[in-house]
């Protein structure tokens, strides 16, 4: 019957190495090509590097594994493998804070997947150039950067042109998924992934040739701990879980699609890896560009918007460059977004019974309406504020300042302490096949050095410490 199956009937990944690009792909994401940049940007360059790197270490890759445990082992969807490990306990909440928590994130995860689609257009039209001479004949004090940082707020500030573009990549993504977990997600990973490094090689390779290549590795790799403090912790603390697409109910769903011989340990270990390594190829991609074109790293989230189309229309070839960059962060976005609309998916499908088609669709309409708030609220709806942020932002900081802080303390909280430790023995071991050395230390990590440094950084980011 081709499908790889469990024995209950439910889907699985068919290969190992596809289960890893579906996963690579959730979390290779914006937060890998335009997030991690300029925070390094911002907080210090390598010595930012070094925590980060110790931040994916011991907190990213063990809540990783936990959130796979979990799902592996229920082999269900976030809320209902939540309450089958726990049964008969109100640790399924953690479960509905997953699901959540990826609701709310859909909102405007697929709008920035509409921006990309159209820088893509953009760049491939040559229209960045036809923008910034338009905008100079109208007013000769501006430079390119100044051009494309009032045309990006135009844009975004527009009412119908980003939302067409967001429509688009619902649409983009709901093609995938309804060929579902092995012919839509894996299958498309399997081929996407792929296509990313290469673009991203080539990318490199421009960088090498560019006269600023020297001081962009500098920056990036050369650790300047003047510039670490608290605040560059938890940034660190904050980026590895959003990269690596933890604490919102991802790696359980895509966890649940794992077969039951798959090592736990070493599949984390692998996305841990990729996801850092395109990380840090996205910075050696784009601080050189900085450099060469005397544009400051730090420019915070206007980099990949703003910043880089302001570079590529000074560099030799930028046009191709820049037609390259976007297709990646387009790519890159798409697999990320996937991920995310499979969480509710595979709750409604599970839990209330919905064909794989009518979970589609009704995931696909939530995004939308959320999708068609969420880019008003950047413009013609700015006036509705919720606790002084438009619709965007709120969501943006509600979930990343609060409901993913509490979803990963209260998962590793619940796999430390509430579960037996051999519950985490026996997913990491596959049921005493394979070596599990290492859950000692990984026990230790969540109970009691996760939860206090998610504390920290939880409490810190709204204010109190
Ligand atoms: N981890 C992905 C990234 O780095 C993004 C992501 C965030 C995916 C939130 C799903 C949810 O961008």
């Amino acid at each position: 019957m081709g499908h790889k199956t469990t024995n209950t009937g439910r889907a699985t990944f068919a290969t190992r190495l596809g289960a890893v690009a579906a996963a690579v792909g959730s979390a290779v994401g914006f937060g890998n090509i335009w997030r991690f940049p300029y925070i390094t940007g911002q907080d210090g360059g390598g010595a930012f590097l070094i925590i980060y790197v110790l931040a994916v270490l011991f907190l990213g890759i063990p809540l990783m594994i936990a959130e796979f445990s979990i799902g592996r082992t229920a082999h269900r969807n976030v809320v209902g493998a939540y309450r089958k490990i726990a049964p008969g306990t109100p640790w399924w909440t953690v479960g509905a804070l997953g699901l959540a928590v990826a609701m709310l994130i859909l909102g405007f995860y697929v709008v920035i997947s509409g921006w990309t689609l159209c820088y893509t257009w953009r760049a491939l039209t040559n229209d960045f150039s036809a923008t910034v001479s338009a905008m100079q004949m109208a007013d000769a004090s501006l430079d390119a950067a100044g051009a494309l940082t009032a045309d990006f707020g135009n844009f975004v500030s527009s009412p119908i042109a980003p939302l067409a573009w967001t429509i688009l990549a619902i649409i983009i993504n709901a093609g995938i998924l309804l060929g579902g977990v092995q012919k839509g997600i894996e299958r498309a990973s399997s081929v996407l992934m792929p296509v990313l490094g290469i673009l991203l090689l080539i990318l490199v390779g421009n960088s090498l040739r560019l006269n600023g290549f020297a001081d962009g590795m500098r920056f990036l790799f050369v650790p300047d701990f003047s510039k670490v403090d608290g605040h560059v912790l938890i940034d660190a603390i904050g980026q590895a879980f959003f990269s690596l697409s933890v604490a919102m109910g991802i790696m359980v769903a895509y966890g649940s699609y794992l077969d039951d011989s798959t090592k736990l340990g070493k599949t984390a270990s692998q996305v841990a890896i990729m996801d850092t390594l395109i990380a840090i190829l996205a910075g050696v991609v784009i601080f050189p560009a900085c450099f060469s074109f005397g544009i400051a790293p730090g420019q915070g989230s206007g980099l990949v918007f703003v910043t880089l189309p302001a570079v590529f229309l000074q560099m030799p070839g930028g046009y191709i460059i820049g037609v390259l960059f976007f297709f990646l962060i387009t790519l890159a976005g798409i697999t990320s977004c996937m991920s995310i609309f499979e969480v509710p998916i595979s709750f409604l499908q599970e839990e209330l019974n919905m064909s794989r088609k009518g979970a589609v669709a009704a995931s696909c309409v939530f995004a939308l309406v959320l999708g068609i708030a969420c880019s008003l609220s950047l413009g013609l709806w700015n006036g509705f504020q919720i606790a002084g942020d438009c619709l965007f932002d709120f969501l943006d900081h509600v979930t990343s300042l609060y409901m993913m802080p509490i979803c990963a303390l209260l998962t590793a909280i619940m796999v430390g302490w509430a579960l037996k430790k051999n519950f985490l023995e026996h997913a990491i071991s596959n049921g005493g096949k394979d070596s599990a050395w290492f859950v000692t230390p990984l026990v230790w990590i969540l109970r009691i050095f996760a939860p206090v440094a998610i504390l920290v950084i939880f409490l810190s980011g709204i204010g109190l410490i």
